[in-house]
């Protein structure tokens, strides 16, 4: 694999939806596909894929098209699913409990080391395996064992005082859930926001605009 660098956010983020739609191929027993099937089933142009894979390589042939197992691999590696990130959670409520249950770190490159909560009724509790710890220990499990990733599932109010310390153990990373931005406040550590009301919000708008548009036919 051979990546062009830089390569750009935005094919960045089509590539786990790349990842997700061969493997749903590669369980159907595809074993190819050509760019213009896999953009008819991707409602992506064949020219967007083709530029989006010769990022890192390409991976097509002329007359071919691509080779399911194979792309499937390859985009699994540039992704690094097979690294394991060592991440911690940190608010165990209602949002906290879900993605902990419900997200599949391990096939995501992702090992879930910790969960921490400052309430004392979830304090030593148990949950996917894990024995939920107080905030009060995230320092010294920091220097302890090293995690990379913190996803933050704690209110607004709470996040700027936490990820104070986060950063200064060493957590540079964030899967953040709580509406805080903090790229305003660090400008070296890598942030994906998770905003679900901003894609709620976003349908709402298409639904309105084809509401209009059958209005005036
Ligand atoms: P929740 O109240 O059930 O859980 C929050 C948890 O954070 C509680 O267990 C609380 O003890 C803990 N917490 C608060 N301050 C803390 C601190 N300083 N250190 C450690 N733990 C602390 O709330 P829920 O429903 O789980 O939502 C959590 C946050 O996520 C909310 O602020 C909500 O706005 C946000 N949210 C974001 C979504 C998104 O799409 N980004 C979707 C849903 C919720």
């Amino acid at each position: 694999m051979s990546v062009k660098s830089p390569v750009s956010l935005s094919v960045i983020r089509r590539l786990p939806r790349y990842y997700r739609f061969l493997g749903e191929l590669k369980k159907a027993g595809c074993a190819r596909i050509s760019s213009r099937e896999l953009s008819e089933k991707m409602g992506l142009t064949a020219s967007q894929i083709r530029q989006d894979l010769n990022c890192f390589g390409g991976f097509g042939q002329q007359g071919y098209g691509y080779n399911v197992n194979s792309l499937y691999d390859e985009i699994a590696n540039i992704l690094g699913l097979n690294h394991q990130l060592n991440a911690i959670l940190i608010g165990v409520g209602n949002l906290g409990k879900a993605v902990a249950a419900h997200i599949n770190f391990e096939e995501r490159g992702f090992r879930l080391i910790g969960l921490f909560d400052q309430n004392p009724n979830l304090i030593g509790t148990v949950r996917e395996g894990i024995t939920v710890m107080d905030t009060s220990y995230l320092v010294d499990f920091c220097e302890k064992y090293h995690p990379v990733v913190a996803i933050l599932c704690i209110p607004k109010s709470a996040a700027g005082e936490l990820c104070e310390r986060l950063v200064t153990s060493g957590i540079k990373s964030f899967w953040n859930f709580s509406h805080y931005d903090l790229t305003l406040r660090y400008d070296d550590v890598i942030v994906e926001n998770v905003h679900l009301s901003d894609s709620l919000m976003t349908l709402g708008y298409r639904v309105n605009e084809r509401f209009k548009q059958n209005q005036t036919q």
